[in-house]
């Protein structure tokens, strides 16, 4: 039944949903060249971490509408010893940012200005992620983990047919930027795929970052960079905000399932209190076979839940009190457990925006070396390209992340998400995430590295991955590549992948008072499973990207 599903989820012939098998180490990216990147590293003696930092900047020069310097994101690193910390890089709301920045006099929002131009930007993390994470645990020198990059940058690569697809499908709002025209759009004549893209600058701007570290990004002169286009656009993001964003060390946020442990990211992003409090809800439940409608019924009422509450209560825990202990309780599990209708969807449609999570436009890597040591990371500009502007002369976008504010009560974001209070706009919080980067531990040793991007779908993409494996044992690459559902409470719909499900099940489903959307994919998770008894690496691209696992 499953192999009838995947077949007609692609037509592919079942081989192909066959995992990578490796002895020793893993990469999995979205993007084939920073995948290699990442072995690259690891054959040349790297750890886990020195190949998710090799990875992390190649992205931001092969897969520009994610990949960045310019952006956020969160890494979790579990050591083979069992040491594990998460690493919280997410953007910021620059000191002069104020909860009312994106309405104007009437208090109607402004629209697209939280989303299109250097207002939209937080104040980058990634650089200091990245830094954070290599002085921690790094193995190679700072400067072999971006020579890849570097490489790939200066003398540039093959356009990929889905690189060039990207770049036209966000020509207009590219178009608009001329640093951006210049270098994405090469002027009006975009890249056509085989054709070489060299970055100049970038590579410049990497070298700079690989002599210096992150202070020639938060100090030096890709900082002066970055406030000279800002004051040009007339942003708010000042040398001050730069000079005082840290990467923050945090616990990550742990979870049980039917035996097994659960790392994953505690605010200021969702993912890690959605994922867990779904699992507590579902975990001493029937979840009948994969995809049926009995249990797409189940887990879609516990998505409900779990987004309602997301949008209650979640926001960066350093500026508001989230009650993360009580959402991530079993007992508080029992009790929405209780609530989920016996038969019927608790129909009470409301007025909402369809999200638009078509494109993947953040980007998931996952990484295991020889010795057992673990990443899993997920970084993003937020929509592509972020806010579509390039630094001046440093060759990288800004992230559009603001967005991910409560920019107003009661109005939806560019993924249809409801949000409150606790998630307003103040200096210097973060924004609430749904990055749900995360890594299953059974007796001790790593089982499965995993995560997504798609925006409000992060949360449900990681649970159904991770319940095909945990709980219909799936191997890695059917569990990536199963079809995928989403709730995520308002707008009250089952957005469901198009062709992944049977008629009978969309016919009871919508008998059962679900009201469907259908989507043509929904994320892209980029996972590794570990065999518990032979220690073989087993990578899965999922089928949604372009993207690699490769290994040795
Ligand atoms: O942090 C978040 O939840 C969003 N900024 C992620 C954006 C994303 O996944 C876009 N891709 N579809």
């Amino acid at each position: 039944m499953v192999l009838g599903l995947l077949l007609s989820a692609s037509g592919l012939p079942a081989a192909a949903f066959r995992p990578v098998a490796a002895r020793h180490a893993m990469v999995v990216s979205s993007e084939p060249y920073a995948c290699e990147a990442g072995l690259e590293i690891l054959r040349a003696g790297g750890n886990a971490v020195d190949a998710a930092v090799a990875v992390g900047f190649a992205l931001a020069v092969t897969l520009p509408e994610a990949g960045n310097i310019g952006g956020g994101g969160f890494m979790v690193i579990r050591l083979a010893g069992g040491e594990c910390l998460v690493v919280d890089y997410r953007e910021e709301a620059p000191a002069a940012a104020s909860r009312g920045m994106y309405l104007d006099a009437e208090g109607t929002l402004i629209p697209g200005a939280s989303r299109e131009g250097v207002l939209a930007a937080g104040v980058p993390g990634t650089v200091a992620g990245l830094a954070l994470a290599h002085r921690k645990y790094g193995k190679l020198p700072w400067r072999r983990a971006l020579a890849p990059a570097i490489r790939l940058a200066a003398r540039g690569f093959p356009v990929s047919f889905e690189l060039s697809q990207s770049l036209l499908a966000d020509r207009d709002s590219l178009g608009k930027f001329p640093e951006s025209r210049r270098i994405f759009l090469r002027d009006g004549r975009p890249y056509e795929p085989g054709e070489i893209f060299r970055q100049p600058e970038l590579a410049k701007t990497l070298r700079q970052i690989a002599r210096d570290g992150p202070a020639a990004f938060y100090q030096g002169r890709i900082a002066q960079a970055i406030v000279a286009t800002i004051e040009k656009h007339h942003g708010l993001i000042q040398l001050s905000d730069l000079r005082q964003y840290q990467a923050k060390v945090r616990e990550p946020l742990r979870g049980s399932f039917r035996g097994y442990d659960i790392l994953t990211v505690p605010p200021p992003s969702s993912g890690g209190v959605g994922l867990i409090e779904m699992l507590n809800v579902l975990e001493p439940l029937d979840l009948a076979a994969p995809n049926s409608y009995e249990s797409i019924r189940v887990i879609a009422e516990t998505m409900r839940h779990a987004y309602a509450d997301r949008a209650a209560y979640l926001g960066d825990a350093d500026f508001a009190p989230v009650p993360v202990r009580g959402l991530t309780s079993k007992e508080y599990a029992a009790e929405l457990r209780s609530e989920i209708p016996k038969t019927k969807a608790e129909v009470a449609v409301r007025a909402g925006r369809p999200a638009d999570f078509e494109a993947p436009e953040t980007t998931h890597f996952s990484v295991v070396d020889a010795e057992g040591n673990a990443v899993a990371n997920t970084y993003t500009l937020n929509g592509s390209y972020g806010c579509y502007v390039a630094v001046e002369g440093a060759g990288f976008l800004l992230n559009d992340e603001m967005d991910d504010f409560t920019a107003k009560l009661g109005e939806p974001n560019m993924f249809g998400l409801i949000q409150g209070e606790a998630n307003a706009i103040e200096p210097h919080k973060r924004p609430l995430s749904s990055m749900t980067p995360a890594i299953v531990v059974q007796g001790g040793k790593v089982r499965l590295v995993l995560g997504s991007p798609g925006g409000g779908t992060i949360i449900n993409t990681v649970l159904q991955v991770l319940l095909n494996v945990l709980v219909y044992h799936m191997d890695v690459r059917q569990a990536v590549t199963a079809p995928r559902f989403h709730h995520q409470w308002m707008p009250d719909q089952l957005v469901m992948e198009r062709w992944g499900f049977s008629a009978d099940t969309l016919h009871k489903l919508e008998g059962a008072g679900y009201q469907l959307e259908m989507r043509d994919r929904m994320g892209a998770c980029e996972a590794i499973e570990i065999d518990p008894t032979t220690g073989w690496r087993f990578g899965a691209a999922d089928p949604r990207a372009a993207g690699k696992a490769a290994g040795y």
